[in-house]
């Protein structure tokens, strides 16, 4: 099975938890996409479910795919967020935002009554911060909020490159919300928590890629199989 079979094999499993009624968030990536093709055959067969989503690349795959779609305005609490990490732990920490989503992510996710996260199996992490944690901040005065995002980063024993995401062009790359993303390589990130936390205390940070207490539960694809890992 590749990894590509793997995160196929948990988004059609994921489907197991929708039911007929509910307001769905629907994610961001290439896993989260596998979700979005299958939910759209259940929804060709009869199925009745609203979609809110968490992009506009998401957006546009799920009206291409005749998908019901609100937004958070109109249907401020769902029932369920079915999304991608880049990487989770046992704990169901999360890095999320390889896809630059990441704050219409978080804030979709946690406007739901349970995330559930799919995933390929190389995506469980013993320690998270092997994938560069990814900062959403507001362009103005980026380059000094760079600075502070290293700062506190250090404090929390995260060292590396911060480095400000680029497009396919080498231009700066723009989030949905209009921000930059700085991409922080620190290979390993001790306590999760605490920078998660100190990090949002810095004012021209909107988010990070850091999703604490938020995925209710995890369904990793592996070559045998789906596991599940639930958080009690
Ligand atoms: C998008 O911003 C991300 O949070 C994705 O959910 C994450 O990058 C996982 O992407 P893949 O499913 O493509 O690995």
């Amino acid at each position: 099975m590749t990894p590509d079979d793997q995160k196929k094999a948990a988004a059609i499993r994921a489907l197991d938890f929708v039911e007929s009624g509910m307001k769905l968030g629907l994610g961001t990536g290439s896993t989260a996409e596998h979700f979005v093709h299958a939910l759209a055959e259940r929804v060709a067969g009869g199925l009745k479910i609203v979609g809110v989503p968490t992009s506009e690349r998401t957006a546009r795959l799920a009206t291409k795919l005749g998908i019901p779609l609100s937004n958070l305005d109109d249907t401020p609490h769902l029932d369920l967020t079915v999304d991608g990490a880049d990487e989770l732990d046992g704990a169901l920490r999360l890095i999320k935002g390889g896809g630059g989503a990441l704050l219409r992510e978080k804030i979709v996710a946690t406007s739901s009554d349970r995330m559930l996260v799919i995933a390929d199996a190389s995506k469980l992490v013993r320690t998270l911060g092997a994938f560069p944690l990814p900062v959403e901040v507001i362009p103005f005065g980026a380059v000094s909020t760079a600075g502070r995002i290293a700062e506190v980063a250090s404090a929390f024993g995260c060292h590396g490159k911060i480095a400000r995401r680029v497009d396919s062009y080498g231009e700066p790359f723009f989030t949905d919300s209009a921000n930059f993303i700085f991409d922080c390589s620190f290979g390993r990130i001790p306590d999760p928590d605490g920078l998660a936390a100190a990090l949002n205390l810095i004012p021209g940070v909107v988010e990070t890629g850091l999703f604490i207490g938020i995925a209710a539960a995890a369904l990793v694809g592996t070559p045998s199989g789906v596991d599940m890992i639930e958080v009690n």
